[in-house]
């Protein structure tokens, strides 16, 4: 029977960078899930005779969410929802089954790289049509009805059985309950060179991986060790769990530490690499040797020609504005497009969907291609793999002959956590004030060329954005600051530090931006303002 139920809004949903993203607690509230998703059908003018892709990473709340959303997807007249096994979906699954099935929408519950569990976070990603996630001038739309939502519609039914695969009933609506891992599987095979991989594999080569006990575990278990023939044991952590087993399921250098420690130590598997909570993370890392983010974006980029799914010439590339410069100097030198974009995977996707690029990257561990719209993990990891068996070269030479190539940015960010919202607002907007008169200052070793805010004008939908403002030098070293908008703690302003060398490519990333670092903190008056000399997390 399908059920009107009587509920009064909340004032705090809206959509950050990637969704709604909140502490588990508040999504329990009575009513809080079923409220936001009954905006998502009625910004969109409801779902009658659509079909929606259904998941998440498992986390806390994972399973309760998904029966609240499939019952409110039958009771609003969707006509098919295709979910995977167990509730489970990684976010590069999500997307790909999302365009595959020519599928209306999708939901993928996950806080992504937030802790999880009752006192962690849990979040909505909302995906459109297009595989990527909702435009800002939808969320906009979706906030508004949240602020005012009276009613919404949920079907009066038994809990949904997703453990088997194959169709089924809920009300009027056929859900398919799939098998996600095989449909990535699938994907990655048709992209990369697996028998080279194998090769390399069955040569001697090996790797750790992490899966930080979220949703990638399985398919790192089956593609690395099953398929690749990575010996047993190169995959850490595969089982997921509603808490990650209490670790922080964010790939870096903080979060993954017992990776890093064990790639650092003299017992180094060849190749390392990590995921986050739903899978659309990565972390590359070799012998001894990190390689950031942004430096993976441009040496995956240079090294298009080795993947066979690339190989006959790629598109463009692009990276967020916070994202160090690297990538930029290939684009210039494979004379291909290039685009600087807001932080967030959706402002990718126009680019995309009109063939201005392939290849896509943030400074935040996520890269990726126009194969789905989204950032793919384990992507990432198969193509450095694809790298190293076609050239037969470790991480840190492909690395080296890179920078030896194209010069080095240093790149480092900086966040200051849980800072006062209102006095991050406030220091935003001050730095932002003055940032005319910086034009021409010196600061130690640097003098300011020009200082303005990040503005993006979209050339496909004309959309104009502004996120973040960035400080340049007259040496190529630049500083971007801007507020996070994922957090669930207060605010939390993020630092990007970036410093172009074209001799010195041994030094030690925190010593060669020690400098930049106090630029940027006397330039945005933080100590002053937040109390903080030193920033909390260093990426
Ligand atoms: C953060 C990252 C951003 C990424 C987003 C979602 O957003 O900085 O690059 O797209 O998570 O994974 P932020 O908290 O900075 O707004
Ligand atoms: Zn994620």
């Amino acid at each position: 029977m399908i059920k009107t139920v009587k509920t009064t809004p909340y004032t705090d949903q809206k959509m950050g960078t990637a969704g709604l993203r909140k502490k588990s607690k508040l999504v329990e509230q009575e009513n809080y899930v079923e409220n936001f998703v009954q905006s998502i059908f009625d910004a969109i003018g409801g779902v009658k005779g659509q079909t929606f892709i259904l998941g998440g990473d498992g986390r806390y709340y994972n399973k309760i969410a998904i029966q609240k959303i499939m019952k409110m997807s039958a009771a609003n007249g969707m006509k098919k929802m295709i979910v995977g096994q167990n509730g489970f979906i990684s976010t590069p699954t999500s997307s790909k089954v999302l365009l595959k099935n020519h599928a209306d929408g999708g939901f993928v519950l996950t806080a992504s790289h937030n802790p999880g569990g009752k006192n962690g976070d849990f979040g909505i990603k909302y995906a459109v049509a297009s595989g990527g996630q909702c435009p800002t001038s939808l969320s906009d739309k979706i906030f508004e009805n949240s602020k005012k939502i009276t009613e919404y519609k949920i079907l009066e039914a038994p809990d949904v059985d997703l453990s088997n695969l194959g169709t089924q009933k809920l009300g009027d609506m056929e859900i398919e309950v799939i098998e996600p891992v095989q449909e990535y599987v699938e994907m990655m095979e048709s992209i990369f060179d697996f028998p080279a991989i194998k090769k390399l594999f069955a040569n001697g080569f090996t790797m750790a991986f992490d899966a930080m006990n979220a949703v990638t575990g399985p398919y790192a278990l089956k593609i690395f060790e099953e398929i690749l023939g990575a010996p047993k044991g190169s995959v850490w952590n595969y089982v997921p769990m509603e808490d990650f087993g209490g670790l922080h399921p964010d790939p870096n250098l903080i979060y993954a530490k017992k990776l890093v420690d064990f790639m650092y130590s003299d017992k180094a598997a060849d190749f390392g690499g990590a995921n986050d909570g739903d899978g659309d993370r990565n972390m590359i890392l070799g012998k001894k040797f990190f390689v950031t983010p942004s430096d993976s974006l441009a040496i995956l980029t240079d090294n298009y020609k080795y993947i066979p799914a690339y190989k006959n010439g790629i598109y463009g590339v692009a990276k967020s504005a916070a994202t160090s410069t690297a990538v930029g100097r290939v684009a210039e030198a494979l004379n291909i497009g290039y685009y600087e974009v807001p932080t967030g995977w959706k402002y990718f996707c126009n680019l995309m969907d009109s063939n201005r690029i392939t290849f896509c990257g943030e400074e935040s561990f996520g890269t990726g291609s126009s194969h789905i719209r989204e950032k793919d993990g384990i992507w990432a990891i198969l193509f450095w793999l694809n790298i190293i068996a076609a050239t037969g070269k470790s991480v840190e030479e492909i690395t080296m002959e890179h920078w030896k190539k194209y010069g080095r940015s240093y790149y480092m960010r900086n966040d200051y956590d849980g800072i006062d919202i209102e006095v991050a607002n406030k220091l935003m907007a001050d730095l932002e004030a003055k940032l005319p008169s910086l034009k021409g200052k010196t600061f130690g070793a640097y003098t300011v060329l020009e200082a303005k805010p990040f503005i993006y004008n979209d050339p496909v939908d004309g959309s104009s954005t502004k996120n973040g403002l960035i400080v340049y030098f007259t040496d190529k070293s630049r500083i971007v600051f801007r507020l996070s908008g994922t957090g669930t703690n207060g605010a939390t302003l993020r630092v990007y530090l970036e410093r172009y060398e074209t001799e010195k490519f041994k030094e030690d990333p925190e010593k060669m931006l020690e400098s930049l670092a106090d630029v940027s903190r006397e330039i945005a008056e933080i100590p002053e303002r937040t109390g903080k000399v030193k920033a909390d997390v260093l990426t």
